[in-house]
């Protein structure tokens, strides 16, 4: 699928058939992560990969938006070093860039046919016991991969969003 197709297909997935990821395809999708830009170049991301039922299964439980993740084929936690508190500034670039190998990631795998889905995590004890992480990381975001269930990714001729011209201010606002 060229870029403008997978952006227009591109849409949250929240369930999953039990095809698994080929793990090239997998490697494509992480390597879109790393390749990502970030303030400085400081690349603040680690991806831990998950793909055993049980591990994902617990993974569902750190926040109630993420019950999702119990059934993807694969899931990519975003796992980053927390910010000193009150250091707003590197607290903002943290979340853009966290964001922008996210969005990367959801792009190459839409790309792929394969579907995508963030979730935020709020039980950070439970995701460091998953994920074995270090004191120093925190996980602020899943994101669930797989292959769509409900329909294939296909262009969306009518997404909900904000009209263009709504959005869009041309030389002033
Ligand atoms: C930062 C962020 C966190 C999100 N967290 C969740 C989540 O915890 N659970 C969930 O089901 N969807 C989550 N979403 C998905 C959004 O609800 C979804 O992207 C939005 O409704 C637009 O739908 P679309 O992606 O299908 O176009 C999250 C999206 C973002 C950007």
């Amino acid at each position: 699928m060229e870029t403008w197709e997978a952006i227009r297909s591109r849409r949250n997935v929240r369930s999953f058939t039990d095809q698994q990821i080929p793990d090239d395809h997998l490697d494509e999708i992480l390597e879109a992560g790393r390749r990502a830009p970030s303030a400085l170049n400081w690349q603040p991301w680690d991806f831990v990969v998950v793909d055993a039922r049980e591990s994902l299964t617990e993974l569902a439980k750190v926040a109630p938006g993420a019950g999702y993740v119990a059934g993807a084929a694969a899931a990519v936690a975003v796992v980053a070093a927390p910010v000193e508190p009150g250091d707003d500034g590197r607290l903002r670039r943290l979340y853009f860039d966290l964001g922008q190998a996210t969005m990367s990631m959801m792009l190459a795998a839409a790309g792929l046919r394969i579907g995508s889905g963030h979730a935020g995590v709020d039980d950070q004890d439970l995701a460091r016991k998953v994920l074995g992480l270090p004191a120093d990381k925190f996980c602020p975001f899943l994101v669930a991969f797989g292959y769509p269930a409900d329909r294939t990714l296909q262009l969306i001729r009518r997404p909900q969003r904000r009209p263009l011209n709504e959005v869009v201010h041309r030389g002033h606002w």
